[in-house]
């Protein structure tokens, strides 16, 4: 029998149940289907799409229009799995109407569940009105890539004793207001349990250690889908990138040699 579809309260009710829930970036259609064919609770159409995907420098070069091109693959490609999507740089920081519009799109046009945005307390008006328009929200505290030139670069944060202050205040806040759920990015994993044991949503952690509520990858770094390093916090668990090269090399040489196609391969 096919599972049920996640929700956004069957998500969030998830908050201390022991098991911890798992969230990975998707993209596209294939990416898609190999995060629900893993068993992924929620599918993030993260604005990483900018590193990873359009080769962008930061996710600051990332469009609403580009995000809403994916977002929508993603929504018509997944069958169970919570779909939440970013909202890029510059599609919440200009007024809340503004805001409300852009979240309604991807609701609309991709068949989001839910948005995510990053930022604490200079960010509940627009959260709240996201919220207002019924449109669940995700947050995004610690090293969120959106602030790289604010935060002159991507540096762990939360690690002085006022800065782990202000990130547990907007944790709280970002609580109390509604979100369904928290991203903790590149903090500490004491702050990152900190925060966990005293807000009632689920975190979702990436490079905040283990005691969050459930973790999250970027797709790309957890199957080396791409050359070069990683962050410290990504375990690889396959080689796609080499494997996808040698794959096409042994194919380039079969071609070469006329070995294919075979006759099997061939209409008669
Ligand atoms: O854009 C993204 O992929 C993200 C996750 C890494 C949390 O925001």
């Amino acid at each position: 029998m096919n599972e049920p579809r996640m929700t956004v309260p069957a998500f969030r009710a998830r908050k201390g149940a022991g098991t911890p829930l798992v969230v990975l970036t998707a993209y596209d259609v294939a990416t898609t289907a190999a995060a629900e064919a893993g068993g992924v609770d929620c599918l993030l159409v993260g604005d990483s799409l900018a590193n990873v995907v359009l080769g962008y420098d930061t996710t600051l070069s990332v469009t609403m229009e580009e995000m809403l091109h994916h977002a929508r693959a993603v929504g018509r490609a997944r069958t169970r799995a919570l779909l939440v999507a970013d909202m890029p740089w510059l599609s919440y920081h200009l007024g809340w109407k503004d805001a409300v519009k852009n979240a309604a799109r991807f609701v609309r046009d991709a068949k989001a569940d839910a948005v995510k945005v990053e930022g604490g307390a200079k960010r509940l008006p627009v959260i709240r009105a996201i919220l207002d328009a019924e449109i669940p929200v995700m947050g995004h505290l610690g090293l969120t890539p959106q602030s790289v030139l604010a935060m002159g670069g991507y540096k762990v944060q939360g690690r002085s004793e006022d800065a782990a202050r202000l990130l547990l205040e907007d944790a709280k806040a970002l609580a109390e207001t509604g979100v369904f759920a928290i991203v903790l990015e590149g903090i500490p994993e004491s702050l990152a349990a900190r925060v966990t044991d005293e807000i009632a949503v689920p975190t979702i952690g990436i490079g905040a250690g283990a005691r969050c509520d459930g973790q999250v990858l970027v797709i790309h770094d957890l199957l080396g889908m791409l050359p070069g390093p990683v962050p410290k916090f990504v375990r690889r668990y396959a080689r796609a990138q080499e494997e996808s090269a040698e794959a096409i090399r042994r194919w380039a040489a079969d071609v070469r040699a006329r070995a294919y196609p075979g006759k099997d391969e061939s209409y008669g």
